[in-house]
């Protein structure tokens, strides 16, 4: 069955010139059958440069509509519409535009966890891979970084920047304690710790390395080290086994599992490449100020 349906998908694919992208924590199915899987970071570059006249992006809706927002002229398809994010959800551009009222200078810098309509409002965007770099590249000592308060502190940390933060999180990263990462490292202690900026400072505090998700998988290919406590998305967990096949992947915690990003399946893509099902657009005149903020940062 699952043979049938890759070579579906396979057949659809060549037929209408389409390039598959599937995000880190996709199911180990969608990221075995993709054409690429990465970052939210890489998958943006990659989109930006693709001649395939469709995307299907598995991940989530403001993955899909970084893409719409890099190519216009391509069908941008999730296979899920209802695929989202928490996070992104937790702020709205009325909340920003209000925000900004009282740091009327304050440059903004935006996670891409948000959606476009926040993004048009940005001065540049960042992902979990470059927000030091772009915080440092901006002429200004103060940044309001929205919308999640665990990456904007991490960024404030590494940097020394006045960093006023948005109180949004990631349900997921952010409820995992300190604790129960050293009940983890009691029970494997010569495993390496590595978080995902996403978590709670505590977290980040006791972390042998902080890094976006391809981050960990560079960083674990480079290590000397056999065992690994992964401290981001269960989904990461198949890249980095197929990466490193003789190491070893150790949840950090079992309740680390974004129900958004398991939400595509084969089915879902198949259908979605016959019918062109799940066309994420986003409107020309939230675009055109999006994309000054994402070419910003993918130029940086
Ligand atoms: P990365 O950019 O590190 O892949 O993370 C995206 C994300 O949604 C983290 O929760
Ligand atoms: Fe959003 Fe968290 Fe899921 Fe990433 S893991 S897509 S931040 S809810």
């Amino acid at each position: 069955m699952p043979e049938a349906i890759i070579d579906r998908i396979q057949r659809l694919k060549t037929q209408k010139n389409a390039l598959i992208l599937a995000h880190n924590y996709q199911p180990p199915e969608i990221q075995d059958m993709a054409d690429m899987c990465g970052d939210s970071l890489e998958l943006s570059i990659r989109a930006a440069k693709t001649s395939a006249d469709i995307i299907v992006f598995c991940g989530v809706q403001f993955m899909a509509e970084t893409a719409s927002i890099l190519c216009p002229d391509k069908t941008i398809l999730l296979p899920d519409p209802s695929a989202g994010c928490p996070m992104a959800d937790m702020i709205t551009p009325q909340q920003l535009s209000a925000r900004l009222k009282e740091l009327p200078d304050v440059p903004v810098v935006t996670y891409v966890n948000s959606s476009a309509a926040v993004k048009a409002m940005s001065s540049i965007c960042c992902t979990s891979a470059n927000s030091i770099k772009v915080a440092q590249n901006l002429n200004s000592r103060e940044i309001l970084m929205v919308p999640d308060r665990n990456l904007a502190r991490y960024t404030a940390m590494k940097t020394r920047k006045t960093i006023y933060a948005w109180d949004g999180y990631c349900p997921y990263h952010d409820a995992l304690t300190s604790e129960t990462v050293t009940a983890r490292r009691q029970e494997y202690p010569d495993a390496v710790f590595m978080a995902h900026p996403e978590c709670r400072m505590e977290v980040l505090e006791i972390a042998d390395a902080v890094a976006s998700t391809s981050g960990m998988l560079k960083y674990a290919r480079s290590s000397e080290a056999a065992s690994f406590i992964v401290g981001t998305e269960i989904g990461l967990l198949h890249t980095l086994k197929k990466a490193c096949p003789t190491k070893t992947f150790i949840p950090a915690s079992d309740a680390l599992r974004c129900v958004d990003m398991k939400k595509i399946s084969l089915t879902d893509v198949a259908e979605s490449l016959e019918n062109l099902k799940g066309e994420v657009k986003v409107a020309e005149h939230i675009r055109k100020p999006a994309m000054q903020a994402v070419q910003k940062m993918i130029e940086l």
